[in-house]
């Protein structure tokens, strides 16, 4: 099979590269006064700046020209038409017919699944209705105002991410816990002052097989029986999310009590699947519903916007430029705004479980770079910690910037200039000393002596975007997911690779399951594991 590397859009990318690497943007800025206003696109309610890129239009055109020869129109109809495209595993990929309006049609092998979509979502409102107006009593006749969420990877993520998100809008006589970690400790400090007769646990798990949600679960249930003493208990403060009726069940959760999911939703694709039950609880259902919408307008914007003007695939293109034809290892994303803490630790499931691969669909090993490390942290802390190396490093690290023209909490300074002006102006500060930094004349013209000079120069030419949006609402945030998840589906259709398996998680998986009884069997078990990790079992086995 040929690789991508031999089309002739990849062709007249990597000469392209060669023949535009001595471009400035201070340069390309200066030849174009319109740019800044030309180099933007709208899709959701999202404007996306990205003329601080080292792009020219024909890089743009010849980026354009690789997304169409490598089929990402084809490959994205596919998956909203509900194709088999995770070919690995055999399934659908239908994140977006978790968002689908009642009475849109989705087919999968031959069943309309918008209908179930939102008979969970009706169930999953119901009882977040009784849980927030505290109707649904525990054990002892006391409403619930705790929520712990116990799961792990996409089963925590994006419902913590979230959480943390529109905390704004949340209902604030609820407190919500996210258990995730199998260390003990997570389950403990989360719970530690929580009282078992007002706390509702929700076990969420794609497969309810995972050894640190199980582990986390089975400890809840004794924690809770502990206190309330009676198994019966369970069924008034226990729910599950998950797509496998048969383990709930054999775990002791009624059915009755279960919001189920299905195979076509990836893990780390899951969060507005019942799997954001945890989110429904705090934010209320009708915020759940704009958080859908929100999602479903950037889907339509996907689907249907000219790929000129289309965000995600700018994105994904964009982050593709670097990543493939500038040797870029990383891309950072900085959201200014405190809500969006945990957003980059979200796009690293997001992004790298799906795009870490480097076999094609095909089974060719790939001869070309794919996913990126993802990484980032909200600004301004970041500009106080890592932007040093952004600035003056060795390494070129494209960065999207997320900031918002409201504030959710406006807090006036005498005099001075409101908080979020000084958050803003930080965000435009910065992605302009990125583009144009400062030259050695602009320094020594300072008076800066001459032998200082050059550790106060900035070289610019820095690349970013900025996404800016009116207010983070659910519906913002909705569309802010979609544009990601979109963005990584643009990359990986385009590297050929599948972005909807995970196995490069498995093998540690398998092998931690084998080693766990080794760490605690009476008699020292036979190790046949190489001589560094027997030697560390061994001295574990002696001092735990
Ligand atoms: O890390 C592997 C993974 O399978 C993720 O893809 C998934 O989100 C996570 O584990 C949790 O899986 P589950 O929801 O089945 O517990």
């Amino acid at each position: 099979m040929p690789t991508i590397t031999q089309l002739r859009s990849w062709q007249d990318l990597t000469a392209h590269a060669e023949a535009t690497r001595h471009l400035h943007l201070r340069d390309l800025f200066a030849a174009d006064p319109t740019r800044g206003e030309r180099l933007s696109a709208e899709g959701a309610g999202l404007y996306l700046d990205y003329s601080k890129n080292r792009v020219t239009d024909e890089t743009l055109t010849l980026l354009l020209a690789l997304a169409r020869e490598t089929g990402v129109e084809a490959r994205r109809d596919a998956m909203f038409a509900g194709e088999k495209i995770n070919v690995t595993e055999g399934r659908a990929v239908l994140h977006t017919a978790l968002r689908a309006p009642a009475g849109a049609t989705v087919m999968v092998d031959g069943r309309d699944v918008v209908p179930d979509v939102h008979e969970v979502l009706g169930r999953m409102a119901a009882f977040a209705d009784q849980v927030r107006a505290g109707t649904w009593l525990g054990h002892t006749g006391r409403p619930l105002r705790n929520i712990v969420n116990i799961g792990i990877g996409g089963s925590d993520l994006g419902p913590v991410m979230a959480f943390e998100a529109l905390r704004h809008y949340a209902q604030r006589d609820l407190t919500l816990r996210f258990v995730s970690n199998v260390d003990g400790t997570d389950l403990v400090e989360k719970t530690r002052d929580l009282d078992p007769a007002e706390t509702l646990v929700i076990v969420s798990s794609k497969t309810f097989t995972t050894q640190e949600t199980m582990a986390n679960a089975q400890s809840a249930r004794a924690w809770l029986l502990a206190a309330l003493g009676d198994e019966s208990a369970v069924a008034r403060h226990f729910v599950a999310v998950s797509t496998n009726a048969d383990a709930v069940q054999k775990f002791g959760i009624d059915t009755a009590n279960m919001f189920g999911f299905w195979d076509w939703v990836g893990g780390r694709y899951s969060m507005d699947s019942a799997i954001g039950l945890s989110l429904m609880l705090a934010v209320g259902p009708d915020r759940f519903r704009e958080l859908l919408a929100g999602f479903h307008d950037m889907d339509e914007h996907f689907r249907t916007a000219p790929l000129e003007g289309n965000l995600p695939v700018l994105l994904g293109m964009l982050g593709l430029w670097y990543n493939n034809f500038h040797d870029a290892q990383s891309h950072a994303v900085l959201p200014y705004d405190q809500y969006l803490a945990y957003f980059p630790a979200y796009l690293q499931q997001l992004d790298m479980e799906s795009n870490g691969k480097h076999v094609t669909l095909d089974g060719q090993t790939t001869d070309y770079q794919t996913g990126p490390v993802i990484w980032g942290q909200p600004g301004t802390n970041g500009q106080h910690a890592f932007y040093q190396l952004i600035h003056q490093g060795t390494k070129l690290i494209p960065a999207d910037f997320i900031g918002f023209c409201q504030t959710l909490n406006p807090l006036p300074l005498g005099d001075g200039a409101p908080h979020h002006d000084l958050l803003m102006a930080n965000v435009f500060a910065q992605t302009e000393a990125l583009a144009f930094g400062k030259s050695l004349d602009a320094v020594l013209a300072e008076g800066v002596p001459a032998d200082l000079a050059p550790h106060r120069v900035f070289d610019g030419n820095r690349p970013t975007n900025t996404i800016l949006a009116d207010r983070l609402t659910p519906h913002t945030l909705g569309a802010l997911i979609a544009l990601y998840e979109h963005k990584v589906f643009v990359q990986g259709a385009v590297w050929n690779i599948n972005s909807f398996d995970q196995w490069g998680v498995e093998l540690g998986k398998v092998l931690a399951g084998k080693i766990v009884p080794e760490l605690h069997a009476d008699a020292e078990p036979e190790l046949q594991h190489d001589s560094s990790t027997n030697t560390l079992i061994r001295r574990y086995r002696t001092r735990r």
